[in-house]
């Protein structure tokens, strides 16, 4: 392995610091996978699921307490407070290394260190970036083996080049004769980045975006800030091919809040004749200019990390078939025959089951069966509609960017930005009711602008600024225009009024549309919806006046949702850009002529 000496200093140091028994680096071999899989059964963390049912898998439960992202312990810590802003926790750098040097400090006594070197991106890419890893938890290196690029591939492209250092420990050092548990974890938990000298230091967690580096940590929060000094962007967006039935193909990316159906419109089956949807990724894209001026998109991923609960083959057929084999799930129930089953993976219940907690399970049990936030970890090339270009080193030219959110009421089915800056202040208005993804109260609605509130690495007055600031970068006609959707609006009896899943190929068809120039719109106070009969509804049985209700905003609302947002942007302070405010000015003015 061909390895800098920048590298194998960093690596020395977190030896030094983290004492660990032994150095692993990891090739990514296929040989490496099973043998680590293999010690992860001897140490009772995984369970081979049943080869005929699914091949070459794996089943995972974690501590009870390590279920989801933690944000309360997350930091952005820039040397300036303000830098990270009024949505980040913030801590001096200084004083926060003094902390972590003292929870690392012989963290890793007992264990294993792995080195993971990966690549967010197709290797080689322009748009991609290297980082490397360094654990304690075999199980996070089998995860980044599917989520990520990894291996001795990765350190040729590295060379001498730059990498984003990211150490993480699981916080459970095997001293004094203490004995391994089956999830090793630690109540005191530290999720930190340091933008400026961009490195990623995390402990106490093993689960989904604490532990797994590349997701949250870098392909979001770091490469957020890299985004904003190198004039690109880090957005929590999926991407997605969709094909009209004249064979005319268009990629548009889509950021909603956790676990707010990304993976499913990510692999919608479409349910009007024709169309075609293809994954390009399902999580997160980097977007960077391409020649032409346009916005071209990667998925830095290799894998999804989905939610498992409420995925079916009636909700999400192709993430059912992606995870067919070569997977992990974590949190989920284990059935007698040695498979899997989560909540809504099939009408009728199995009768018995082994839930999250290793305990008996039937339907009669007062529990769900599996962790609202269980994971499945599967590769995104056994994804049956995986788009052919989803690894093309230049990335896919992006035409429409959706935003959207779990909201009740208020939200219309869809509407289209007025301009660049309008769509800028969609983006900062998006809101959702909170879900299990992150530890919180699920239900609550919060705000959660452009869908990164947990995700953005800096100051998120100066990334809206930085929104604008893309906007201003190329001819108004290379940039993708704006939507903002809401499948989840519901009626007066608390129903759901849009069928959503494949049906939402319906609202795709019209923003499709939109980007052709069709003239099928009208505009609202709040912005461009499809006028009458634009909208394909044929064959939903809904009423007009249903249809009506889905778009729906009546001017005392609207001034209620003006005077939220302006209280909101208050936390902002002088980093608000002033085209927000007049943005909001303008929606006030529109509201009060109706
Ligand atoms: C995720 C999340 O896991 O957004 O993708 O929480
Ligand atoms: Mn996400």
């Amino acid at each position: 392995m061909k390895i800098s000496k920048k590298l194998q200093n960093w690596v020395n140091e977190c030896e030094a610091l983290c004492k660990p028994d032994n150095v692993h680096w990891c090739n990514g071999s296929e040989e490496e996978y099973n043998s680590l899989a293999k010690l992860l059964i001897e140490k009772g963390t995984f369970k081979k699921l049943n080869d005929s049912k699914r091949p070459n898998s794996y089943y995972a439960t974690s501590d009870p307490s390590d279920v989801a992202r933690v944000e309360d312990s997350t930091y952005i810590c820039s040397k300036n407070k303000e830098d990270a802003g009024p949505t980040n926790n913030w801590m001096d750098p200084a004083e926060m290394k003094k902390t972590l040097n003292g929870v690392f400090d012989g963290c890793m006594k007992g264990r294993t260190m792995y080195v993971i070197p990966f690549s967010m991106g197709p290797l080689g890419s322009k748009i991609a970036h290297i980082g490397i890893e360094v654990t304690d938890s075999p199980y996070v290196v089998l995860n980044m083996r599917i989520m990520t690029r990894i291996g001795e591939k990765v350190l040729d492209v590295l060379g001498d080049g730059e990498f984003v250092p990211c150490l993480h420990s699981v916080g459970y050092p095997l001293t004094d004769g203490k004995k391994d548990v089956t999830w090793p974890c630690n109540t005191t938990k530290y999720i930190v980045h340091f933008p400026e000298e961009r490195s990623i230091w995390s402990y106490g967690s093993g689960y989904g975006g604490n532990a797994l580096l590349g997701k949250k940590c870098f392909a979001l929060r770091i490469a957020s800030s890299m985004a904003r000094e190198e004039g690109w962007m880090a957005e929590h967006m999926l991407i997605v091919g969709i094909t009209s039935p004249e064979g005319v193909k268009k990629y548009i990316a889509a950021a909603f809040p956790s676990a707010c159906g990304k993976t499913n419109l990510a692999m919608l089956t479409p349910s009007i004749p024709g169309w075609k949807v293809e994954t390009v990724g399902d999580d997160i894209a980097w977007m960077k200019f391409g020649d032409d001026g346009r916005l071209y998109a990667i998925n830095p991923e290799y894998g999804f990390f989905g939610v498992a609960p409420g995925t079916s083959m009636d909700t999400n057929g192709n993430a059912m078939l992606s995870m067919e084999k070569n997977s992990i799930f974590t949190n989920v129930a284990l059935t007698d025959d040695g498979d899997v089953w989560w909540e809504g993976m099939t009408k009728d219940k199995p009768k018995h089951l082994i839930d999250w907690h290793g305990k008996d399970w039937t339907p009669d049990s007062a529990t769900p069966s599996s962790h609202p936030n269980s994971r499945f970890t599967a590769p995104a090339s056994q994804c049956p509609v995986i788009d052919p270009d989803w690894e093309n080193p230049k990335g896919v030219p992006i035409s429409a960017i959706l935003f959207g959110g779990r909201r009740a009421s208020i939200v219309p089915l869809v509407n289209e930005a007025f301009s660049w800056q309008h769509g800028t202040f969609l983006g900062s208005s998006v809101s959702s009711e909170m879900t299990a993804a992150a530890v919180g109260t699920v239900g609550k609605v919060r705000h959660d602008p452009f869908a990164m509130l947990p995700f953005c690495g800096y100051n998120m007055g100066d990334y809206f600024n930085h929104w604008l600031n893309i906007g201003k970068k190329t001819d108004s006609k290379n940039l993708p225009k704006i939507f903002y959707v809401n499948w989840f609006r519901k009626d007066e009896n608390g129903k759901f009024i849009w069928p959503g899943y494949g049906d939402n190929i319906r609202v795709l068809k019209w923003v499709f549309e939109r980007l052709d120039g069709k003239n099928n719109f009208e505009e609202r106070a709040y912005g461009i919806i499809p006028s009458k009969g634009a909208l394909d509804v044929s064959g939903l049985g809904l009423s007009e006046t249903e249809v009506e209700k889905l778009f729906a905003i009546s001017k005392e609302e609207g001034l209620a949702e003006v005077n939220e947002m302006k209280d909101y942007y208050k936390i902002f302070g002088d980093r608000l850009p002033k085209q927000l405010n007049e943005e909001l000015e303008k929606l006030e003015e529109r509201y009060n002529k109706m």
